[in-house]
Parts: C-alpha cells; sequence; structure tokens
C-alpha cells in the first residue's frame, strides 16, 4: 500500500508553535533565497484564476525535475463578514518520476507563513538598513505573520497599525505586544505610516483602492521608505495609487502573472524587476546580498538599463504570491517536520499487478460480503453458522 503524509491544521500549527513563528519564517526566507537563485531551472507558470462576483479560487503549480507541487488557494475579500476566512488553502507534493503525489498538507496557515517569508526576503534586499519601523495597514489573518517576518529580516522593532476594524485593530496589536514589539495604534492610514521605515498594506477589498496615496509615501513616511504590498493580488483589486508605483523601483516575483494581477495593472509600460534576479545577483537591490544568498553569487552581475536605489529611492514590492514560494515552503516543511506530527492517507489506488485496478473492486466486493454476513450474524443472536448462511442466500 502507498501512504501519503498528511499536515493537518492543528499538526501545522503545533510544528510552528514548536519551532518558534519567527525562526520557521527566518528559515523560510533562506530555502526561498535558494530557489530563487535557481529560477531559470524551475517549471514555472502564471496561475490559473477562477474568478467570481465574491472571490477567486486558485491552482498554483511549479516543479523542477524532481518534485512537482500546487496549492489550492482562495481569496473572498468579504468572507470575514460571513465568518469564514478570507484565505483558505492546501497544497501537494508529487514524485514527478511517477506522477504520485508524497505530501499533502493544510496551506492556510502555511500561504501566512510564506507569504511573510517572501516579503521579508525582498525587505533584505530593498528596505533601507536601519529599518526599525513597521507600519501595517490591514490587521487581518496574515499581519502578525507579517510583522514577525520583518523582525526576522530587518529588525524592526516597533509597529505602527491600522486597520478600518477596530476590532482587528486590538487584536493585532494584542498580539504584537505579546510577541514583544512596541506597538503604536494609529488612528488613520496617514498616521500609521508618519515616520515609517517599512510600509505593508495588507488590506482586503475587492476594489480598486487607495491605501497608500503618493504624498504618505513621500511626505509621511521617511525617505527611502520600502512598500510591502500584498493586499493587490487579482485583477480589479489594488491598493497602491499609480503614482507611487511611477516614482518608486518596484519589485514583482514573475512578471506575467503580477501584469495581471498586481498593483502594476495600473501602470501597463512601467520597467520592473522580478525578484529573483536581485536574490541570484543578476540585479541591484538597494543592499548587496547578504552572505546567506549563496547561490546566487554564481551568477555574473549586470546592472542593465535599471539604476541602483540609493537611501532615498522608494522601493515597492509588489506581491501577489506565486507558486514556488508554495513548492518551496511545501518541501521545506515535508523536511522539517517529526513523523510523529504526521497522519498517513491512504490515496493512492496501487494494486499489486498495475493493470489490474479493478482487482481493489473486486476485493473491496469481497469484504463488503462478509461485512453483511458479520452483521446479519449479530442481528440475528444466531450461534449456528449453517442457520445464518441459509438466511443469507435467501
Ligand atoms: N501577496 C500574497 O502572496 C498574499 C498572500 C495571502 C494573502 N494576500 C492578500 O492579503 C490581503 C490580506 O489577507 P488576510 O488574510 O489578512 O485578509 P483579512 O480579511 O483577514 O484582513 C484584511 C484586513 O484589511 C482591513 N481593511 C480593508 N480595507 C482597509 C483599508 N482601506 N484600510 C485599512 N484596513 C483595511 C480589513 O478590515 C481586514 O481586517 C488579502 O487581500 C489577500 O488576498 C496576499
Amino acid at each position: 500500500m502507498t501512504t501519503v503524509p498528511f499536515l493537518d491544521v492543528p499538526a501545522m500549527a503545533r510544528w510552528v508553535a514548536h519551532r518558534g513563528p519567527e525562526a520557521v519564517i527566518g528559515r523560510l526566507v533562506d530555502a526561498l533565497a535558494a530557489d530563487f537563485a535557481r529560477w531559470p531551472d524551475l517549471d514555472k507558470r502564471a496561475r490559473i484564476a477562477s474568478h467570481s462576483r465574491d472571490g477567486v479560487i486558485e491552482l498554483m503549480p511549479a516543479a523542477d525535475d524532481v518534485t512537482y507541487g500546487f496549492k489550492f488557494v482562495n481569496g473572498h475579500p468579504r468572507n470575514p463578514a460571513r465568518g469564514y476566512q478570507t484565505v483558505t488553502a492546501f497544497g501537494v507534493l508529487a514524485d514527478v518520476h511517477n506522477g504520485y503525489p508524497t505530501f499533502l498538507a493544510e496551506m492556510t496557515l502555511l500561504t501566512a507563513l510564506r507569504t511573510a517569508a517572501t516579503s521579508a526576503l525582498a525587505a533584505r534586499y530593498l528596505a533601507r538598513a536601519g529599518s526599525r519601523t513597521l507600519a501595517l495597514v490591514g490587521a487581518g489573518s496574515q499581519s502578525e505573520f507579517q510583522a514577525l517576518g520583518m523582525r526576522a529580516a530587518l529588525g524592526i522593532t516597533h509597529l505602527r497599525v491600522w486597520d478600518t476594524d477596530p476590532g482587528a485593530q486590538a487584536k493585532l496589536a494584542r498580539h504584537a505586544r505579546a510577541l514583544g514589539f512596541e506597538v503604536h495604534e494609529a488612528t488613520s492610514g496617514e498616521d500609521a505610516v508618519t515616520g515609517a521605515d517599512v510600509i505593508t498594506t495588507c488590506t482586503a477589498d475587492k476594489a480598486n483602492a487607495t491605501v497608500l496615496t503618493h504624498d504618505m509615501v513621500t511626505r509621511l513616511a521617511r525617505p527611502g521608505v520600502h512598500v510591502n504590498a500584498i493586499g493587490g493580488d487579482c485583477p480589479g483589486k489594488t491598493e497602491l495609487d499609480p503614482a507611487i508605483l511611477r516614482a518608486a523601483d518596484v519589485y514583482v516575483e514573475y512578471e506575467p502573472q503580477t501584469r495581471v494581477e498586481g498593483e502594476i495593472q495600473q501602470t501597463p509600460d512601467l520597467v520592473v524587476t522580478e525578484l529573483w534576479e536581485v536574490v541570484a545577483g543578476r540585479r541591484d537591490g538597494r543592499r548587496g546580498a547578504p552572505a546567506t544568498a549563496g547561490p546566487g553569487e554564481a551568477f555574473a552581475r549586470h546592472a542593465g538599463d535599471r539604476r541602483t536605489p540609493d537611501d532615498t529611492t522608494v522601493t515597492v514590492f509588489d506581491s501577489v504570491g506565486f507558486a514556488v514560494e508554495d513548492w518551496t515552503a511545501l518541501r521545506f516543511v515535508r523536511d522539517d517536520v517529526p513523523a510523529g506530527f504526521l497522519r498517513h492517507l491512504d490515496l493512492v489506488a496501487d494494486p499489486e499487478d498495475p493493470k489490474d485496478l479493478f482487482s481493489l473492486v473486486v476485493a473491496a466486493q469481497e469484504d463488503d460480503r462478509a461485512d453483511a454476513r458479520e452483521a446479519l450474524d449479530r442481528l440475528m443472536g444466531l450461534a449456528g453458522r449453517g442457520h445464518v448462511d441459509a438466511l443469507a442466500h435467501r
């Protein structure tokens, strides 16, 4: 029998608690950096998105020549008002050589971890050295993970939080203080971004919203602020004033997908840089590749026609979430999680003779008959087998 290890929601939460969420995100950053550095070797495509009036359901595949993976994920901004999560997900890994699934996991928690780790990876290269204050606009499910990611990457100590829902804002402030952050509960988006070194927007609204204006970024935040925009991730769902994009250096995950889904759907001609190019050392970020970048250092550096951001340049990471990040996160969990956290599912129909799939039905029919006989035995309460058999064959 071929069984598939399965990490369910309680086990994923227990693994994160066991390792520590910030430590998990920090190690995921390194795992992402290693995979981004071999980007040209990976099988990549824009996700398949099924849009409806209320939201979107997406399939996100990625692979190398050993391991295939995909994530099923939804995005429904009006869900919390009905008691559901905005984003839920699960994912699968499979062996490329035979196509058999090898690992199955919940990915709602894992998506929050990998999104925070991707934001942290971008910030590692793009945020100004010495960044300590993070403005978080949007205090929902992703927000605590985002704060921890920025602390792991940059040493963020101060949070300025703003959400239009006071309950969500209070929830984030409570968790963040318990995690050791100094927290300012802002009275507006403007208040939140004042003096910020980094701004993360993680709001959910199925609209071309303006969560940040050009003025907020260039006048209220610190010069050379890094904007980590994760909530604009669908056609017609954006957070930034397009004037910010035109004034900034903009980095994306996978340009063909981000052109359709990201902030840059508002600025079709804008030249952008894919983050992997910076990680691999082919393009300049604001900061040089840190020592942990490893394999990326093997690539030749060529700055091309793009400038190197300095301490006054506004940088934007226009994040929509890309399949490679989920594939990396799934492989990371698979390799790290202790065996005792897993259940095993009999998910693959795998008969002894690979051409005799029907043998599974035949065996089940035999089991079914035996069960029926046993049930009948119990029902009749009869001791004599012969009498029960006679009844069974009527
Ligand atoms: N880029 C990625 O990889 C990635 C990954 C996961 C989620 N997301 C996106 O990130 C966003 C946040 O996800 P979530 O799971 O935290 O959602 P959530 O619904 O739990 O939280 C969103 C919060 O934004 C607040 N909000 C809405 N409009 C606002 C505004 N104008 N100003 C301030 N606050 C506002 C809401 O009150 C809510 O508390 C969603 O849009 C989601 O699609 C992106």
